[in-house]
């Protein structure tokens, strides 16, 4: 048996808020079918009326459901839950998945889809930064399970995303700041102006929920989704284990279960991004300038540049993790300049407690 698979999805972006009533692109994307809500709690609380408005003027509504948002709930059984209430709800096969929320949330109602009477249609709203410039743009699901990070998931592609900016405006100080971690992660290795436009602005967009000044919010917004996609696309099923944008994402699945998930995501990703880079300039793959950059940044951003269960044993158990899971190689990225990066195999303890010293020094100053 030979088949073909195309995927093909896109991320819309609206001026309007996108539960405005006079704004149709949801209801354009879904076209007529049957659909069934998953909402962030917290979102829901800020924009559940709007939500609700705007689904008796255009949807089918088949029904709704909240999920906390919390990362210890992005559970096999919490999932479980959100495919139950579709069924209560009678949601068809034809019936599209409406995830409104932040990572969390697309997590589990895009794995809840994927596996809803075998495979529905999914569709994205994302209503974090995180979300917006990251989640919104690939294909993956992953939830926790077994003491592991998203050690269960899917690749399944959705109908599209909606981009909406102004959600930004409601999100906590510190889920903007995870937000800033994830456009780091991209700039650092992919896009030096970037990283420059956020040395030069960044703060200012911090202090002001991404709303001034306004071209650097958007320049910002469009350049972190645009490098996201030029990285995913090619390889969005990852076969190819050496990807960019795994930067900082080595160390920090193992440091979110350590601290219980009391470490937001992006907090444990700037964690993750420090220790590479100190390691690539002991390395000498890339000058003590980036690492300073790079501490200058997480410190504009108020990212955490220590954690009391960041170990080397704990470090050394991440890169045995990593090996596993990206086919027998550490593929640790580490930037090899401003805007681009490289793979590091082999890293040795030795290596990891020199960096680690490094970056304590750092955060001690
Ligand atoms: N599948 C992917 O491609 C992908 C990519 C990046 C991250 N992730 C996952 O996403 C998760 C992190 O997601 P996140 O950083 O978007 O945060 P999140 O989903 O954990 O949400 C953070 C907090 O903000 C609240 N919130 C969400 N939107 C809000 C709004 N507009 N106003 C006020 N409060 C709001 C939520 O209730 C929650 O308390 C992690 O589990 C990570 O592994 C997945
Ligand atoms: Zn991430």
């Amino acid at each position: 048996m030979v088949a073909t698979f195309t995927v093909s999805y896109g991320v819309r972006h609206v001026r309007r808020h996108v539960f405005d009533i006079e704004e149709t692109t949801l209801a354009e994307m879904v076209g007529g079918r049957e659909v069934f809500v998953v909402a962030d709690e917290r979102v829901w609380q800020e924009y559940g009326t709007n939500i609700e408005r705007y689904a008796r003027g255009h949807l089918r509504l088949s029904g709704s459901a909240r999920v906390s948002g919390q990362e210890h709930d992005k559970t096999l059984e919490r999932v479980g839950d959100l495919c139950a209430a579709a069924f209560d709800h009678g949601l068809s096969r034809d019936g599209v998945f409406v995830g409104v929320g932040g990572g969390v949330t697309l997590d589990m109602a895009g794995f809840a889809a994927a596996i809803y009477r075998r495979g529905v249609r999914y569709l994205r709203i994302p209503t974090t930064l995180v979300g917006l410039i990251d989640v919104s743009v690939g294909i993956k699901q992953g939830i926790n399970f077994h003491g592991k990070k998203s050690a269960l998931g899917a690749f399944y592609p959705p109908m599209g995303s909606i981009n909406d900016a102004t959600f930004v405006s409601t999100l906590s100080r510190r889920h903007l700041s995870c937000g800033f971690a994830e456009i780091l992660k991209v700039a650092l290795v992919c896009d030096a102006a970037l990283f420059e436009l956020l040395e030069a602005a960044g703060r200012e967009l911090y202090d002001s929920h991404l709303s001034s000044p306004v071209a650097a919010a958007e320049e910002v917004l469009f350049r972190a989704e645009a490098a996201m996609m030029r990285e995913l696309e090619g390889n969005l099923f990852e076969n190819d284990r050496r990807r960019l944008v795994d930067f900082g994402h080595t160390f920090s699945p193992l440091i979110e279960v350590a601290s219980e998930y009391t470490i937001p995501h992006g907090e444990a990703v700037a964690l993750d991004m420090l220790v590479s880079t100190a390691l690539g300039a002991e390395r000498g793959l890339c000058g003590w300038g980036v690492f300073g950059r790079l501490v200058e940044c997480c410190r504009s951003f108020d990212l955490p540049m220590r954690y009391p269960l960041l170990l080397p044993t704990l470090l050394e158990r991440a890169l045995d993790d990593a090996k596993a899971h990206r086919g027998g190689d550490m593929n640790l990225v580490v930037p090899d300049g401003i805007g681009s990066g490289t793979f590091a195999q082999d890293v040795t303890g030795a290596e990891l407690r020199a960096a680690l010293r490094v970056v304590d020094a750092a955060a001690g100053r």
